[in-house]
């Protein structure tokens, strides 16, 4: 089967189009024909070496850990052939991509698309939806009128994020490009701020929750704005910052680090607002599997609004 894989750490144009053997699923796996990827920042930084301690030295390595497709072999009790499903693979060695013809994950990395919701749909919630759901409901307890600001709104996990938010009762404000403004008003936003404009730090309001989705913002900034008993909550890992999840956890400021992890509970209650059209994905671009050098192009520029997905069938 085709799959594209990199035989050392490096720019995109280590990424080629090879042949590999298919792997047949073991207890508790299913093997899944994709149709549709959607790209994270995660593919990249993984590929250019950011996290080599977690991913090692082995090569080639796989890419892709979004997918959507139909089950082709199943040894789950919860899945049977002919599903369609998506998912996201927990994967940090990637020994396993979804930028590949098959895929076999985990029956806890998938959940049934529901009739009517088309495969990129569900490509594009895996994980950036999964990372929205967990940090607002499990990190930041979001719940009726939490007050929150999402930094870095429009990109894969922010413009989820704006629309989690709302459907968790909370009150929205954003901050984007000048560009992408309307966007976020209209994923929900009640006021969305230019990060360029400087006008939130002049006035300042305060959040119960600001969720740093671009990972950008000092800690002072996130403190400025949290109200007391506030959680700041970032995306980006480091070992400073996972000390403070710990160490802050009972401070009357909470700094919290998301790691997302693959729950099928939590792609189910994805799946469930993707059918309900309570959550619509932005889609920034396709690309086919040929042109998945174009595709990371694209996503490298870190100013995609919503996500980029790869047609593979
Ligand atoms: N820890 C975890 O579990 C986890 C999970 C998922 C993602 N992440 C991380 O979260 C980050 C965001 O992921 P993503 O999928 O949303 O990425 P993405 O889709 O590539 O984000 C693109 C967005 O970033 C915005 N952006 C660019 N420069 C900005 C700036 N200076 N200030 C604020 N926003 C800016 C852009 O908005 P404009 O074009 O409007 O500037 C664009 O819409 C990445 O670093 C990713 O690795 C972590």
């Amino acid at each position: 089967m085709r799959a594209i894989t990199y035989a050392g750490y490096g720019p995109l144009e280590r990424l080629e189009l090879t042949e590999v053997p298919m792997s047949e699923p073991r207890a508790g796996e299913l093997r899944v024909r994709v149709t549709r990827v959607a790209l994270n920042p995660k593919d990249a930084l993984f590929r250019k070496g950011k996290f080599r301690v977690l991913s090692g030295s082995s090569f080639p390595k796989r890419c892709g850990m979004d997918f959507a497709g139909v089950v082709e072999a199943s040894r789950s009790p919860q899945f049977s052939v002919g599903q369609r499903v998506f998912g996201m693979l927990d994967e940090w060695r990637f020994r396993r991509g979804s930028l590949a013809d098959y895929v076999t994950c985990r029956d806890h990395e998938a959940a049934v698309l529901p009739d009517g919701v088309p495969d990129e749909a569900g490509a594009a919630v895996a994980l950036a939806g999964s990372t929205a759901l967990q940090a607002l409901r499990d990190l930041g307890r979001v719940g009726q009128g939490t007050r929150v600001l999402i930094h870095g709104a429009s990109g894969g996990v922010g413009t989820l994020a704006i629309q989690i938010a709302r459907l968790l009762g909370a009150e929205v404000d954003t901050t984007s490009s000048a560009a992408n403004l309307e966007l976020c008003k209209r994923l929900g936003a009640s006021v969305a701020w230019d990060y360029a404009s400087g006008q939130l730090a002049e006035e300042k309001p305060r959040f119960d929750v600001v969720f740093d989705v671009h990972g950008s913002l000092s800690r002072a900034t996130v403190r400025g704005h949290l109200a007391p008993r506030g959680v700041g909550i970032n995306t980006v890992p480091g070992a400073a910052r996972a000390v403070r999840d710990l160490l802050t956890r009972w401070s009357a400021i909470a700094e919290r680090l998301i790691v997302v992890r693959a729950r099928r509970g939590d792609l189910e209650q994805l799946a469930a607002w993707l059918a309900s059209g309570a959550i619509v994905p932005v889609i920034d671009s396709r690309f086919s599997l040929a042109r998945v050098h174009d595709a990371f192009r694209c996503l490298e520029t870190k100013h995609a609004r919503g996500k980029i997905i790869v047609e593979v069938a």
